[in-house]
């Protein structure tokens, strides 16, 4: 068993957050790493109030939490109301100023975690109250920005040690295995933030032929992009982040191109969307990050966290004998 402040404070048996994955991580997903013993998340994305309520009964009677897109739930703060209602056990917010939700949700007594890019949004976590703060690095499925995992984790551990010691981290952003688990913890995380692993679940919300080809892929084959947002109709995303995906027919014809793709997109998008309807990774890719190349198969999620932990275990256990006597 491997234990942290996290696994203490949360009450968890293992270190692992399940990223709260928009559209593709729902509540199936997210009680199972929680029926697993770590902290499963529902993915509210950008917000669709049928699917976030459908999602919360799919979760049955499992502990999960659930995580937002910060600059969109300003467009519908009625959805934090009905996540609330479900008494989770910690709402995650990212891409944004979390300060207009912190105090709602922090007086609704539920732990708030911050996902972060840089250190100046990790001080900004801090100076809201986030219990939790998430460094994600650039390697991350889905949006982010450009700093790396390995070297924003230890930072934003050095301005946590100084300025708020009683607030926990968590690193995101290519944790797909033990190895990725075990790096993470040494680095001075208290625990991790997993999505792209999970996204090649039984449980995930994905089509299993995108998943299929996910598995077959190599870390080499993502890039960060604007493209699929503009495909996907979300061309508002702040600039300063870019969505990590599987390459594909899309990206390789528009990445680059982005001034021409808006002129003809309505187009486009109505392709895009046929083809991800059928799951047609060649054409659309995925949302994934460069933890891919480590994914040889989909397994359940709870098979997913039992390996990490054991594989984290087995790099740990036998860390004292690498120092000479
Ligand atoms: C398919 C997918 C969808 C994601 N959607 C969201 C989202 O809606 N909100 C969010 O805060 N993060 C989202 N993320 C990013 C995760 O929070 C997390 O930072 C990331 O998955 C960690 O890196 P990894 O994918 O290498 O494990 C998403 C990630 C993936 C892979």
């Amino acid at each position: 068993m491997l234990l942290s402040r996290l696994t203490e404070r949360f009450d968890l048996d293992h270190p692992v957050i399940s990223a709260p994955m928009g559209f593709n991580g729902g509540g199936r997903l997210a009680a199972a790493v929680s029926a697993a013993g770590g902290l499963g998340l529902i993915g509210g994305g950008y917000g669709n109030e049928p699917w976030l309520r459908e999602q919360i009964v799919a979760a049955g009677n499992q502990r999960v939490g659930c995580g937002f897109i910060t600059w969109s739930l300003k467009q519908q703060p009625q959805l934090l109301e009905i996540a609330l209602e479900s008494a989770p056990a910690a709402m995650f917010l990212s891409f944004g100023d979390p300060e207009p939700f912190a105090a709602r949700i922090r007086g609704a007594g539920v732990p708030l975690i911050c996902q972060v890019q840089t250190v100046a949004d990790a001080r900004r976590a801090i100076e809201v109250g986030a219990d939790v703060v998430v460094a994600q690095g650039a390697e991350a499925g889905g949006h982010g920005q450009k700093r790396a995992t390995f070297t924003l984790v230890p930072e934003v551990a050095d301005l946590i040690a100084v300025r708020a010691p009683e607030t926990l981290l968590c690193a995101a952003g290519g944790v797909a295995d033990g190895r990725g688990l075990a790096a993470a913890l040494v680095l001075g995380a208290d625990g991790v933030v997993v999505g792209t692993r999970f996204w090649a679940s039984e449980e995930a919300l994905v089509h299993p032929d995108v998943q299929a080809a996910v598995v077959a892929a190599s870390g080499d084959e993502t890039l960060r992009s604007h493209v699929i947002d503009i495909m996907k109709g979300f061309d508002v995303w702040p600039e300063r982040y870019a969505m990590r995906s599987l390459m594909s027919a899309v990206t390789d014809r528009w990445h680059g191109h982005e001034a021409e793709l808006r002129t003809v997109v309505a187009a486009e998008a109505a392709h895009y969307a046929e083809a991800a309807a059928r799951g047609d990774a060649r054409t659309v890719g995925a949302t994934v990050g460069e933890g891919i190349g480590l994914i040889h198969e989909i397994a359940p999620a709870a098979t997913i966290l039992r390996t990490m932990i054991s594989e984290a275990e087995d790099i740990l256990r036998k860390a004292p004998a690498w120092i000479a006597a």
